[in-house]
């Protein structure tokens, strides 16, 4: 099996570039359907998100928008509180339909704290996109519209994903070896 050493870790390789697109256009092809005459905008979550977010915009051909944007994560006014800050949204979300594309959800802590937020600007609706889902880590009650590829709770790297920083650009998704 195809091994590649990042930093201090190995990892195998897990899902191919041509699976990963075949993923991503079945959920592209519902969103085809489902968004059609909802002129929806897009939001795509940097770093991790470039890549699926290439890849799905390619193969949604309805009218629509797509705005990139960071999240600022920093400790809150309690040790425990996980502030997430939505950083470079310019644009208006005020009743449109918002589709939010995310690398992958995990415990789902970061995308209930970012839907929290984008709600306040008032959109007619959010809609959660995520090329990646951990059934099994999730501990939020989270309604993912459009899953592409869901996986058990291993870490991962490649298709925009990272091991401390590196690994964003592989083409392919790597599992860390056990
Ligand atoms: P959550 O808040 O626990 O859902 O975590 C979401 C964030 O954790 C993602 O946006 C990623 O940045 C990171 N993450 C979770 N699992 C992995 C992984 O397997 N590889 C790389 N990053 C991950
Ligand atoms: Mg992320």
């Amino acid at each position: 099996m195809k091994s590649i050493k990042i930093k201090d870790k190995e990892f195998d390789l897990f899902i191919e570039e041509e699976k990963i697109s075949e993923s991503i256009q079945r959920i592209a092809d519902k969103m085809n359907v489902e968004l059609d005459g909802k002129d929806p905008v897009f939001l795509a979550i940097l770093n991790g998100a470039f890549m699926f977010a290439g890849e799905l915009m390619k193969k949604v051909t309805i009218p629509s928008e797509i705005t990139f944007v960071r999240l600022a994560s920093y400790r809150g006014i309690s040790s425990t509180e996980q502030v997430q800050e939505v950083l470079g949204l310019n644009e208006s979300i005020e009743g449109r339909t918002l589709v939010i594309v995310e690398d992958i959800v995990d415990t789902g802590n970061t995308m209930v704290a970012l839907m929290k937020q984008l709600n306040e600007l008032n959109p007619k609706e959010i809609k959660i996109a995520t090329l990646l889902f951990k059934p099994e880590a999730l501990k939020n009650p989270l309604n993912l519209d459009y899953v592409a590829l869901r996986i058990p709770s291993d870490f991962i790297v490649g298709y925009g994903l990272d091991y401390d920083g590196y690994g964003r650009n592989l083409s392919d998704i790597y599992k860390l070896k056990s």
